[in-house]
């Protein structure tokens, strides 16, 4: 049996991106045979396409980190899923395409109120902004939260868990258009970052205290304003280095601020962990969903067959919300639905 998947010719422009037919996966030991209906683009697939982000060892060479779709069939010693189930699930790779084999810990039910499409848009992000901004920097209800890239997947991600969980969600975009998406979203406050210096724009937002938490994904003198805009005790959640990946660190800052920095890549973590994050999210997050309060993100439908035309339009950085890839089997539900 064979089935169409998309791969990464040789490391390039979006048109290394190319649709082969690959033998449909088997699911090894607790792993889930998933029926793909979409998968979600993220930016770290761009870094993978270039060659600068390989997987880890073990993992598919496949690009493709998040799908929705049904469990097809399970592989030995796998309980607590049923074939047929709709699901969303964090994959290790091979995400683009019409199977995907997954550790079972990493598949969730579709968060409760959202359609297949919508729902392949929502692990990579939300996974990342669990483990690192609520599991492992500890965001507390009244926290302020500064949020780069606000309108991208990871920053819509991180303005509508801070806000169900009662942070503050400040959002940092580069344009009008992008402001009202993330106050869509529920961001408590924009700041256009073309038109305000980020750093005074949040303290005065918050009295001059400065923020509690800041998700960056930028390096360069990005650093430094952040540092400059942070509470004292707060956080810094370094999750990439867009715009270079070397800073200059202010040490009498980051001593004045009693200060964290921590950095984190989703990818390469254990499965383990990230059944950990799965559990917490389907616990503390999917409930969220169930109440109407946390929306799917705006979302961009392409055929599969078309992810090179989706990784273009990501690296214009002019699309906001999420990229989706639909396989024809995808496509023929949502139009029998
Ligand atoms: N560490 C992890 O585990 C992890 C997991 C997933 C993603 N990531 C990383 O997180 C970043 C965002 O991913 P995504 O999927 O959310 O991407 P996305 O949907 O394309 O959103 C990125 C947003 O970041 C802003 N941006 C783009 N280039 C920038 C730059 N040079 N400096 C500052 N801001 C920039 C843009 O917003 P404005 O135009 O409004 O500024 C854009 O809307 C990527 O670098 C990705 O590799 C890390």
């Amino acid at each position: 049996m064979t089935m169409t998947a998309i791969a990464v010719a040789t490391p390039g422009g979006p048109e290394s991106l190319q649709p082969r037919t690959v033998p449909l996966p088997e699911p090894g030991p607790g792993e889930v045979l998933v029926r793909v209906a979409a998968a979600g683009i993220n930016y770290p697939d761009v870094m993978q396409r270039l060659g600068r982000y390989d997987p880890p060892p073990g993992a598919s060479p496949l690009p493709g980190l998040e799908v929705s779709g049904e469990i097809a069939s399970l592989g030995e010693g796998v309980s607590g899923h049923e074939i047929g189930a709709r699901v969303v699930a964090l994959c290790n790779g091979g995400g683009y395409a019409e199977f995907v084999t997954i550790p079972s810990g990493q598949v969730v039910p579709l968060p409760p109120g959202l359609d297949l499409l919508s729902g392949a848009a929502i692990p990579e992000t939300f996974f990342t902004v669990q483990q690192t901004l609520v599991m492992r920097s500890g965001l507390q209800a009244g926290m302020s939260v500064l949020i780069h890239g606000a309108a991208g997947g990871i920053g819509g991600a991180a303005i509508q868990i801070s806000r169900w969980l009662g942070a503050r969600p400040i959002a940092v975009v580069s344009s009008e258009e992008k402001a009202d998406y993330a106050r869509s979203l529920g961001a408590s406050d924009v700041i256009i970052h073309t038109r305000k210096d980020f750093p005074e724009a949040a303290k005065a937002l918050t009295g001059g205290e400065g923020v509690g938490r800041i998700i960056s994904i930028a390096g360069g003198d990005m650093l430094d304003k952040n540092l400059r805009a942070l509470a004292r005790f707060g956080t810094i959640i370094q999750l990439a280095g867009l715009d270079g990946a070397r800073s200059e660190l202010d040490i009498g800052r980051l001593l004045g601020r009693q200060a964290t920095i921590f950095g984190s890549t989703l990818r390469p973590q254990s499965s383990a962990l990230k059944a950990e994050i799965a559990a917490s999210l389907v616990h503390r997050i999917w409930p969220g969903f169930a109440e109407g309060r946390i929306n799917a993100p705006r979302i961009a439908i392409l055929p599969l067959a078309e992810a090179a035309e989706a990784h273009r339009r990501m690296e214009t950085r002019s699309n906001h919300g999420k990229l989706v890839l639909v396989t024809p089997w995808g496509e023929s539900l949502e139009t029998t639905a």
